[in-house]
């Protein structure tokens, strides 16, 4: 009688704690799949980044952006990028912008040889079209990871970077071949396009970020910039990037090129972008926000203007600064977080970031990456720098990426102490002294 309502009992409470075992286990499942999903939908729509850069079309100053002398974007058809490009995240129809495209003149160029590329009509301020006073300023060298790269993109990459670069002032154009199979290294061919060009070879794929790193290291010029092989240059891009880096004379200013858009499934096309500012959300999710023309009424076009936030894979920096500030989180694997570090850490470790309006760069804009991204592999990123950098507000991410919590970062015990070594500011400071609108977003859903 005694044994049989003990086990009773017993049974009851095996019951009731399966019960809520299962309870949890189902919510942490729900969970699971909601955040995954969403930062995955997040990733294939927006593809980090690079489908951003769609925004930048959007409404407003495409008549400021273009010089009295151009063929100014027809109205209808601005409006109409506008519209496409707010709609969503997605690669716009090509036929829907077709008002923006840019014109097809080859190149001079070509009869030294070099492969064409479709060259852009001229879309910068009249003011930035002057001769530059280049004595005074820090040589350059090129750091241009790749990975599953066409020829036909990086052939043009290099086609524009040698008509347009001054290149007394570039040392070298530093390719790594991050691991890629025999059929996408390009070797011979990288080199026979210019004698400054130099390749290394990364045997195991070590990732964009350590790419990079490994890259910048093999670097003697006082300034090192960074760049994607998917690129059109425009005329003159390098000089307004050189020239405010001679100005920034402790070495602490980042420039970033407005990037404008060349649509992946049209390389002729060309879509001049608008002057966002860059920033991110509680996610961590790099976006371009407001307008500067908005954000600060009294701002000049082209002015550099400061930016919260890196876009990720192009700027330029000084050698000393980009190593004496950390170069980058080496633990950070592959692709993604790694530019909303670099902000934090600049801004906040003395730095600053100005986006440069008069150099501009056709950047092709890709609706998915041609490697694989591993989303566990962004996460893992994005929430190292949270851990290092969101000091308070780490709940804030943990809030809006649930899922995070649980995913294992590894030690961040090195980066918070060069946090502590380079006696950085805090992010209240961050968000009070630079990115005010962050603060309205702890209260948006998402
Ligand atoms: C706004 O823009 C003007 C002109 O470009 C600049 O001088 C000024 O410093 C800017 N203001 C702020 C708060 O950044
Ligand atoms: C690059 O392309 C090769 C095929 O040539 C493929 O096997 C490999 O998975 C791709 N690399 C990545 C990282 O996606
Ligand atoms: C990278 O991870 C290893 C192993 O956890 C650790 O010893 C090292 O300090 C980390 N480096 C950085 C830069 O965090």
């Amino acid at each position: 009688m005694f044994k049989g309502k003990s086990l009773a009992v017993l049974a009851s409470v095996l019951v009731t704690v399966t019960c809520v075992v299962i309870y949890f286990e189902w919510r942490a499942v729900q969970e699971i799949p909601k955040s995954f999903v969403k930062l995955e939908l997040k990733n294939l729509l927006q593809k980090g980044r690079h489908a951003l850069l769609h925004r930048m079309i959007a409404s407003g100053f495409h008549r400021a952006a273009a010089p009295a002398a151009a063929e100014p974007a027809a109205p209808a058809a601005a409006v109409e990028a506008s519209r496409v490009a707010l709609r969503g995240a997605g690669p716009a129809p090509a036929g829907e912008v077709s008002g923006l495209t840019a014109s097809l003149a080859p190149h001079p160029s070509l009869s030294t040889g070099l492969p064409s590329f479709p060259t852009p009509r001229e879309v910068r301020h009249a003011s930035c079209l002057h001769d530059y006073e280049m004595s005074k300023w820090p040589r350059a060298s090129l750091v241009i990871p790749y990975l599953n790269e066409t020829w036909e993109h990086m052939s043009a990459t290099v086609s524009s970077l040698v008509a347009h670069s001054p290149l007394e002032l570039v040392d070298q154009i530093l390719f790594i071949d991050d691991g890629n199979a025999p059929e996408w290294q390009h070797h011979e061919e990288l080199l026979a396009l210019h004698p400054k060009i130099r390749v290394h070879r990364n045997e195991l794929r070590q990732g964009l970020i350590r790419a990079k790193v490994i890259g910048a290291a093999m670097i003697q010029s006082p300034v090192l910039i960074f760049m994607e092989p998917h690129c059109i240059v425009s005329r003159q891009w390098l000089e307004p990037l050189l020239e405010q880096l001679a100005l920034a004379r402790d070495h602490k200013t980042l420039v970033m090129p407005t990037l404008d858009i060349i649509p992946e499934n049209n390389f002729n096309q060309y879509l001049p972008a608008n002057h966002h500012i860059g920033g991110f959300d509680w996610t961590l999710s790099f976006g371009w926000k407001e307008l500067i023309e908005k954000r600060n009424l009294s701002y000049v076009y082209p002015d550099p203007y400061p930016t919260p936030a890196l876009s990720g894979g192009i700027f330029g920096i000084w050698k000393d600064n980009w190593e004496h500030m950390g170069t980058y989180d080496t633990n950070m694997t592959e692709w993604g977080g790694e530019h909303i570090e670099m902000s934090l850490r600049t801004w906040r470790c003395g730095g600053r970031i100005l986006v440069v309006p008069c150099s501009r760069m056709g950047h092709v804009f890709r609706a998915k990456n041609p490697y694989v991204v591993h989303v566990p592999e962004v996460m893992k990123n994005t929430k190292r720098a949270a851990l290092v950098w969101l000091d308070e507000h780490l709940e804030d991410y943990y809030k809006k990426v649930p899922y995070a919590k649980r995913i294992e970062a590894g030690d961040v015990s090195e980066r918070i102490y060069l946090k502590k070594q380079l006696q950085c500011e805090s992010m209240d400071w961050y968000i009070d002294n630079v990115y005010p609108e962050l603060r309205a977003e702890l209260s948006t859903k998402y």
